[in-house]
């Protein structure tokens, strides 16, 4: 399937209800050709409205973390394991997840990344591991098939304010932007 093919089957997708009170399927954005992808969970309101993801105040603060890495955002490709917002920003279903993977893994044949850093419990739980805890595990890495994982926190649990948590989260992204370097450097 091609990019824009895909992009289209998405956009009308019925697989789940969802897709009957979205605005906006939120494909993805970025690099085609990225070496890191982040995988988020699922857009919220204003990501729905522009379909686009991570554009609202997490998005924002996603941004911070890759400006102070030194990662450009046009770079990397950034996708949600939904593409359609549920309702009132409740954790994806997971036959919601079962139905619209099928979306990310084609996303992620099309791109081969080398790096796939998820966003979050949500997205590692299905990526990674099912029992995967991200306060102990966020910033370890594995190699799964041709690509590296890691998980971060969610941005929107930094949002939060748990100092902690932040710092936590600045050293895991110095450690993406050096692996990134690394293989941006190979190619
Ligand atoms: N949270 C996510 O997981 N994805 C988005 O696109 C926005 C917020």
């Amino acid at each position: 399937m091609t990019w824009e093919e895909l992009e289209q089957k998405c956009k009308s997708c019925t697989l789940c209800p969802l897709g009957l009170t979205k605005t906006n399927t939120v494909f993805g954005a970025g690099n085609k050709n990225a070496i890191l992808m982040f995988v988020g969970e699922a857009p919220g309101e204003s990501e729905d409205k522009m379909g686009i993801p991570f554009v609202g105040r997490a998005g924002k603060l996603l941004d911070k973390y890759l400006e102070v890495v030194e990662i450009p955002r046009e770079d990397v490709y950034i996708a949600n394991m939904l593409k359609c917002r549920p309702p009132k920003n409740r954790d994806p279903e997971e036959s919601e997840q079962d139905q619209c993977i099928g979306y990310l893994r084609e996303q992620v044949r099309l791109i081969k990344p080398k790096m796939i850093v998820c966003l979050g419990r949500i997205s590692a739980m299905r990526l990674i591991k099912p029992d995967y805890k991200i306060t102990k595990e966020h910033g370890t890495w594995v190699k799964k098939g041709e690509f590296e994982m890691s998980a971060v926190y969610h941005p929107s649990l930094l949002l939060r304010g748990n100092v902690k948590y932040k710092e936590e989260m600045l050293a895991d992204m110095k450690e993406v932007a050096r692996r990134y370097r690394q293989y941006k450097q190979s190619t």
